[in-house]
């Protein structure tokens, strides 16, 4: 028997690993008939247990449990007894009496760590404050589609060094595309580089020069409410706007997981203009996602 999978980071994938699933998104996107099976989560229960917000994550996943067959089971951590102390390793072993797969999002993420290391079915994060690997597949989907080859491009991440600039560095390190990232001190990323390819810096400027892919996201980030103030004057600097996208190569794509606040980390001018593709990067955490749970529980 094979021993359970899970999805908790970008690094649990080889490089062929990833471009595999994103071959596989594209197959489900275009609805290929005849390329494997057509309902592989029939009869099987996926739980959705979440700590935290979402609109696109919570949606896409049910969404995608649905059309491959399968039945979706959200559970907000507060309403199940984990909210009231029950420990992770007691709720894991018996989440996965019932459940085929769990889908997590929450704070730390030893808590995704512990939840995978007693359940004895796949774990995928959902985004913890570390990681959003599901967020940063459905980006890498997005970028191929529209042409760009994702193991050489240029990419720039201007702003936070929060889970989803971890979840970049991750993927460059693993793909071995170009990365800089442009964030202010006492910000960095806490994933530190392996590999050459993946530069930080503290000027926007020299980050977005000639990229071919800027990145963005908030400021702050869930359960960093109470810094909100203080960051928006550490972060005033860090804006994608017009200017920066001057500077960029001449077709630049600009990407941002969303929710935005537009005005702070983006402008409403760059969300909104032909550059942005933050609409098919919201729809493709569908297709990855659907690609995601094939692999674990096809
Ligand atoms: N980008 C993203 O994960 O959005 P949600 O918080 O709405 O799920
Ligand atoms: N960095 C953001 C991403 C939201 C999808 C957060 O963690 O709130």
């Amino acid at each position: 028997m094979r021993a359970k999978r899970d999805c908790l980071s970008l690094t649990d994938y080889s490089r062929e690993g990833i471009l595999a699933l994103l071959a596989r998104a594209a197959e489900l996107k275009k609805g290929i008939p005849g390329t494997g099976p057509a309902m592989p989560l029939e009869g099987r229960c996926v739980g959705m247990l979440f700590e935290k917000s979402s609109t696109r994550t919570r949606v896409s996943f049910e969404v995608g449990i649905r059309q491959l067959g399968g039945h979706a089971i959200f559970m907000n951590w507060n309403d199940v007894q984990l909210g009231r102390g029950e420990p992770l390793r007691d709720s894991a072993r018996v989440l996965s009496r019932y459940l085929d797969a769990i889908v997590v999002r929450t704070y730390g993420h030893s808590v995704v760590e512990e939840l995978a290391r007693w359940a004895t079915i796949p774990v995928i994060n959902a985004l913890t404050d570390l990681l959003h690997p599901c967020q940063v597949l459905g980006d890498l989907f997005t970028l191929q589609e529209v042409g760009l080859d994702i193991a050489t491009m240029s990419a720039a991440w201007i702003g936070d060094g929060n889970n989803m600039a971890n979840t970049w560095i991750t993927a460059a390190d693993v793909l071995g595309f170009r990365l800089t990232l442009a964030c202010p001190e006492g910000y960095d990323p806490s994933v530190k580089p392996i590999s050459k390819n993946v530069r930080l810096t503290r000027d926007i400027k020299e980050a977005a020069k000639d990229a071919e892919v800027i990145s963005t996201d908030v400021w702050a980030s869930m359960g960093q409410e109470d810094e909100v103030e203080e960051r928006r004057a550490v972060f005033a600097g860090y804006q994608v706007n017009s200017e920066l996208l001057a500077l960029a190569a001449p077709n630049v794509w600009v990407l941002h997981c969303l929710p935005a606040h537009r005005g702070e980390e983006i402008t409403d001018e760059v969300m909104e203009s032909d550059r942005s593709l933050v609409w098919d990067q919201a729809e493709n955490r569908l297709h990855v996602q659907k690609a995601i749970l094939e692999d674990l529980l096809g």
